[in-house]
């Protein structure tokens, strides 16, 4: 070969270089056939193809460098032009169908780009729904007579309900799926949900073949009362549900109190919804919207292919950061997102997904890898920026470039037709946000009344379960079983009833724990009361048997009839008790006691009384002093103090239990009885009492 020609050769690959070409097939080509063939004129023609490219790739600071040309990039439904060619660009229905995701930073523009596509579907009659969070797709009214805008309180939705054609036991599962994917609970509540609801619907005639659905506020009210022992595991699944429920029927309830919901209707009318959602809490939407989805998802399943293909249908999600939170992927416990499955295969049903998001990289995946179209606006962190770049497949050059972005400016990547990407501008569209909710219901009136909601029947059964619910936990504490412990724990209340509870645990041999369970028990299903009784600077815990609890110990044929007198009372039990303590004082001291003694009295008074406590002591079996003990708690009465004084006691006591009501009953005692001897009569807490046991003689 010439010197010449490997020099032409030379300075022809050095421009491809340049140019970036030298992967180019066809500049490839067209070097090799010089190389083989001097052809002057196809040398000529490559140099100035090369010359130019390697130009533009110098002067221009675009790295998108060469920008798309003609119709490389045109489409049916317009999105906007490319940057520096001007070469229109635009999807064909079918890369629509096959998923858009459109992320940028507030402010960018997606919502525009969203109007446009929006118009352009209107015109061409192709069926859309769009999730509204924020009011801004209201003016579509004022535009189309055929789009439909769903307050939230106008749009009905039963959950419980499954799509036409789906088996109501198959619904179940997916229904708690994407319960429990969407309001992150798992596997284990899944199942109890999964539970509650398959007897719901037993309830309901649903597996007899009735077509009347429960629905979420009937879930919810029935959870309300379902009874678990608290320390159980299922508890805690049961709160976790609870809470989830309480929060959708009090964001949405008039959305949900409905057997018969809109869904079917919706479908079958073919025509574009905006569901708005504002005023709902973001988890609430989300599963919402995930239902909605996922309803679409499975009627579309049940309808057939056929169908779907000549029913396309475009569904337009303002924000995806909730429906498509990453953190459903990373939750490995509760298995792959239902939402990850049902973008992945939706499209086969030629349902279209547009997905937005401020914050690209805190979505799914799925939402990413199962994207025929990205396009990425101006966003507000490198994070965001680097995570776009890397699934559209941009280098360091095209990043960079993508800080620069204006507002309606994005760069586009395209999984076919045109594979590299390029930076595109879009229009600016206007659209009516000021439409009030006065003219919203107006324009919507006559459209919903076309549609055929049941409201939520099945009362009666629903309360007879209820009552049901409430029987079951009522006999399962009838049938609560009485353990040896708890058996001789209330013996032993029986037969000494003035022990105090930590006496008693060691008198039964039982472990602290082993006793305060069987405590709990006999409390919580009203064997006992508990009191607290304060002597000498010591507090003493007491269980008193309640008329429950009395009959029990009889039907073990125990007998004693002073427990007629104490059952139930916390007052006779803290009387009796006094009675008892002095009893056990004084007889240390040798005195013989009797309880309930008749003091006469003379003329003075001329009634029958009893005193509380008499103690005599005796030597050599005459009795030497003899001392009266009244016990004074709310009811006293000074009579029998009296009789006492009357009836030659060597030392009247009365006993009360402290020092404010002391002073009290002394003061009445000593006014109504005159020229009293203090040192006869004495007022005394029990304290005061247990500190100066009388005198033996
Ligand atoms: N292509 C465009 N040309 C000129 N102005 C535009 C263009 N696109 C959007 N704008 C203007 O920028 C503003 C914000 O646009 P838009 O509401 O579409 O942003 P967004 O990305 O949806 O923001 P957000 O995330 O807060 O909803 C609007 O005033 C809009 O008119
Ligand atoms: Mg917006």
């Amino acid at each position: 070969m010439e010197i010449n020609r490997i020099n032409e050769i030379n300075e022809l690959v050095q421009l491809a270089s340049i140019a970036d070409m030298l992967d180019n097939k066809n500049v490839q080509t067209m070097i090799h056939t010089i190389a083989l063939d001097d052809d002057k004129e196809l040398t000529e023609d490559t140099r100035e193809y090369l010359t130019y490219n390697a130009l533009g790739k110098i002067t221009s600071p675009n790295p998108f460098y060469p920008p798309p040309k003609g119709n490389e990039v045109s489409g049916e439904i317009k999105l906007g032009e490319a940057i520096e060619s001007g070469a229109p660009f635009g999807l064909g229905i079918k890369e629509i169908t096959q998923h858009i995701l459109l992320a940028g930073m507030s402010g960018s523009g997606k919502t525009t780009i969203l109007y446009n596509l929006m118009n352009q579907l209107l015109k061409k009659g192709i069926p859309f729904f769009c999730f509204d969070f924020k009011k801004e797709f209201r003016g579509y009214i004022r535009k189309s007579d055929d789009v439909l805008v769903l307050r939230p309180e106008n749009f009905k939705l039963n959950p419980l309900r499954p799509p036409e054609g789906i088996n109501p036991l198959r619904w179940i599962s997916i229904f708690s799926d994407v319960f429990c994917h969407s309001t992150s609970l798992l596997e284990g509540s899944n199942s109890f949900l999964l539970d509650k609801v398959y007897n719901l619907y037993k309830l309901w005639g649903v597996f007899d073949g009735r077509d009347t659905y429960p629905s979420f506020l009937e879930l919810d009210k029935i959870l309300q009362h379902v009874y678990i022992p608290l320390s159980s595991r299922e508890a805690r699944y049961l709160e976790s549900v609870r809470n989830r429920l309480k929060s959708c029927v009090l964001n949405a309830e008039k959305m949900l109190k409905c057997d018969r919901d809109m869904f079917k209707d919706l479908m079958e009318r073919k025509k574009s919804v905006i569901f708005e959602f504002y005023g709902i809490s973001e988890h609430v939407a989300s599963f919402l919207v995930e239902l909605i989805l996922t309803k679409l998802y499975f009627y579309r399943m049940a309808k057939g292919r056929n169908h779907s293909e000549n029913n396309p249908l475009v569904v337009f999600m303002d924000e995806g950061r909730n429906v498509y939170d990453y953190r459903k992927e990373q939750n490995i416990a509760s298995g792959i997102p239902i939402i990850d499955t049902i973008t992945e295969r939706i499209r086969d049903f030629k349902v279209s997904l547009t997905i937005c998001t401020q914050i690209p990289s805190e979505i799914c995946v799925s939402a990413k890898s199962n994207t025929y179209t990205k396009i990425m606006m101006r966003l507000g962190n490198g994070k965001d920026i680097s995570d776009m770049a890397r699934c559209m497949g941009l280098d360091k050059n095209h990043e960079q470039f993508a800080y620069g972005l204006e507002v309606g400016e994005a760069v586009v990547k395209l999984a076919g037709k045109y594979t590299r990407p390029f930076p595109m501008k879009a229009p600016k569209v206007d659209m009516d946000k000021d439409v009030s909710d006065y003219e919203l219901e107006e324009k919507m009136k006559p459209i919903l009344a076309e549609f055929d909601t049941k409201p939520v029947i099945a009362k009666q059964l629903y309360e007879s379960y209820i009552d049901g619910l409430n029987d079951r936990r009522r006999t399962k504490k009838k049938e609560e079983k009485i353990s040896d412990i708890v058996r001789d724990l209330l013996t032993n209340i029986f037969t000494s009833p003035y022990v105090p509870m930590s006496e008693r645990y060691e008198n039964l041999r039982l472990s602290r724990m082993k006793g305060k369970l069987a405590k709990d028990f006999v409390i919580e299903n009203k064997y006992v009361t508990e009191i607290n009784i304060k002597v000498e600077n010591s507090v003493y815990n007491f269980l008193v048997l309640t008329k429950k609890g009395l009959s029990f110990c009889e039907e073990q044929g125990l007998k004693d009839k002073d427990w007629n007198e104490i059952v139930g009372g916390k007052l006779s039990f803290r009387h009796k008790f006094y009675q008892n303590l002095m009893k056990k004082y004084l007889v240390q001291d040798g005195w013989t006691v009797h309880f309930e003694h008749p003091v006469i009295g003379d003329k003075r008074t001329n009634v029958n009384k009893k005193v509380d406590l008499v103690a005599d002591y005796k030597i050599e079996g005459k009795v030497e002093k003899s001392i009266a003990v009244e016990v004074a708690l709310s009811n006293y009465e000074v009579y029998t103090i009296m009789n006492c004084v009357d009836d030659g006691f060597d030392e009247v006591r009365v006993v009360c239990r402290d020092e404010t009501a002391r002073k009290r009953i002394e003061k009445d005692i000593y006014g109504a009885i005159d020229e009293i001897d203090r040192d006869f009569v004495i007022v005394q807490t029990i304290n005061g009492f247990l500190n100066s046991l009388p005198q033996t003689p």
